[in-house]
């Protein structure tokens, strides 16, 4: 089967979109579990963009032991400076270059003749060659060029060292048919195309990212860009898992496959979820709660007579925890680290420990421990793991109707002092986070707030995540669990005032 490359761009394009910035340890996290993924290049951000991202791509470029490490750079030598400079650790860096080359592009935004693109083009790859072996360059807006001109472009750029040609469907404008034929006919024009690797980078605007990738593929494609959840720029990039599980489940129809650890998916899912607290819609494919859920009473009696009537692939294979092993209040950290491990967790003994109080806290209130319960516990850890400046002690919430929802809030500081404040709100929330932000002397704002059930049951677990703003307009992703969801929500909005500190500590 002809092996294609999976080029992720979460850190890059998949942080343009609205509500999905990270900061930098977040960063690193996620770049470390894509190469557990299994990605072949980790475009880790545009260094030239600010000194932030410029401090992410080097991080992430120190940070990464076997995946191809790029940043993005637009055809000018001070990006491709700052490219290379952020790259240059890297076991395998890659500068990636683009320029625009539909004409509405380089009429309006360039104001560039087709002919200066062609020779900018030319000088800017040979220059970023003249500093790394591996160089993908990008038109920009290639599904809506001219064919002869883009086909002149990507010659330009492989006469002077570009290794991948990239061909992106910037606007998410085209058809898979349109795809296919654009990448069949650069196959075959391109001088030099031999010697590259052709690539897709197709948006979702119209919902056809996977569909128009896919045909890529067909159409000679061996790389795919791609974000995990398929956030990014507007209506988001292709995402990587429904590209991912479609050559695997459908590879007969593709003859091509990934290097990807397919059981990594739902885990990287899951990370980028909880450090943006983006939710993952229950019908995403692949990762959305329902992917596996057989609702119809003709559909379950079907999947129990043989599964493959209709599962068309496994959610083991994805990753999704199984609830073979349901661990309860008598378990001890043995059976903990069997359930961790065969989850495909790879936890120190120190990390295990602090997960075991969790779960022993987490027992205590409910019967049967799942493995999303313990997925959970394992996520929360990432954001309770932070210093907790302020810790919950208890809380009395009053809620009714036709009198105010009072709460009283009682919350230790890192230096042992107690603190104690009542509000009243519009709400059991309201009156809380009233009253934490009085007792703080603050005036954090709510910016968004979701609630999810861990698993099933009346005793499931609450996952409260919140996106708070600080004073000078930071956001931060706080997140709580508990069998009380008043609890979850407060625990959660703290964590992201813990997070707050954190950094004005830096
Ligand atoms: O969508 C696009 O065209 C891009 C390029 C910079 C690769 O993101
Ligand atoms: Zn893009």
């Amino acid at each position: 089967m002809r092996q294609v490359k999976i080029f992720d761009t979460t850190l890059r394009d998949g942080e343009q979109s609205p509500g999905c910035s990270m900061n930098l340890s977040e960063k690193i996290e996620m770049a470390r579990q894509l190469e557990k993924l299994g990605v072949d290049v980790i475009e880790a951000g545009f260094a030239i963009a600010s000194p932030m991202d410029f401090k992410s791509v080097q991080s992430i470029a120190a940070n990464v032991e076997n995946a191809t490490v790029a940043s993005l750079a637009r055809c000018t030598k001070g990006d491709i400076d700052a490219a290379w400079d952020a790259v240059k650790e890297a076991k395998h860096p890659r500068i990636h270059v683009f320029l625009a080359t539909s004409d509405i592009h380089m009429e309006y935004k360039l104001k560039m003749t087709r002919q200066q693109v062609l020779d900018r083009i030319t000088e800017m790859v040979s220059y970023a060659r003249s500093k790394c072996e591996d160089i993908e360059f990008s038109a920009e807006d290639a599904s809506r060029s001219e064919l002869e001109f883009l086909a002149q472009c990507f010659s330009n750029a492989a006469a002077a060292g570009a290794t991948t040609l990239n061909a992106p469907d910037t606007v998410g404008y085209s058809t898979p048919n349109e795809m296919y034929n654009m990448f069949k006919y650069l196959s075959e024009n391109v001088k030099g195309v031999e010697n590259c690797i052709l690539s897709s980078h197709c948006h979702d605007d119209l919902g056809m990212a996977v569909a128009n990738s896919l045909a890529c593929v067909q159409g000679g494609a061996g790389q795919v860009e791609c974000t995990v959840n398929g956030i990014g720029e507007r209506a988001g990039n292709a995402s990587l898992e429904e590209i991912v599980m479609a050559l695997k489940v459908r590879g007969d129809f593709y003859d091509a496959e990934t290097g990807i650890n397919t059981r990594q998916i739902y885990k990287s899912s899951k990370l980028l979820s909880n450090i943006t607290g983006v939710p993952i819609a229950p019908s995403k494919a692949i990762v959305g709660a329902n992917a596996f859920a057989h609702e119809s009473g003709i559909h379950q009696h079907g999947v129990l007579a043989n599964a493959q009537t209709y599962e068309i692939m496994k959610s083991s294979d994805v990753g999704i925890p199984q609830n073979s092993m349901v661990l309860g209040k008598h378990s001890g950290k043995h059976a903990l680290k069997a359930k961790l491990e065969d989850m495909g967790y790879d936890l120190t003994d120190e990390e295990i420990e602090e997960i075991f109080v969790r779960f022993k806290n987490l027992a205590d209130k409910k019967k049967n421990i799942t493995g999303r319960d313990i997925e959970s516990l394992v996520l929360d850890r990432r954001h309770t793991g932070v210093p907790s400046t302020y810790e919950l002690i208890s809380h009395v919430v009053n809620v009714g109707d036709g009198l105010p929802n009072t709460s009283v809030i009682k919350i230790r500081r890192d230096d042992d002092k107690i603190m104690q404040e009542v509000a009243i709100g519009s709400g059991p929330l309201d009156a809380s986070f009233k009253a934490i932000n009085r007792m703080l002397h603050k005036n954090i704002k709510l910016d968004s707030f979701s609630l999810n059930a861990v698993g099933e049951g009346e005793d499931a677990v609450g996952e409260a995540v919140v996106k708070v703003r600080s004073e000078d307009g930071r956001k931060y992703t706080g997140t709580g669990l508990s069998t009380d969801i008043i609890e979850s929500s407060i625990r959660a909005y703290i964590n992201g005032i813990n997070k707050m500190e954190e950094e004005s500590e830096d």
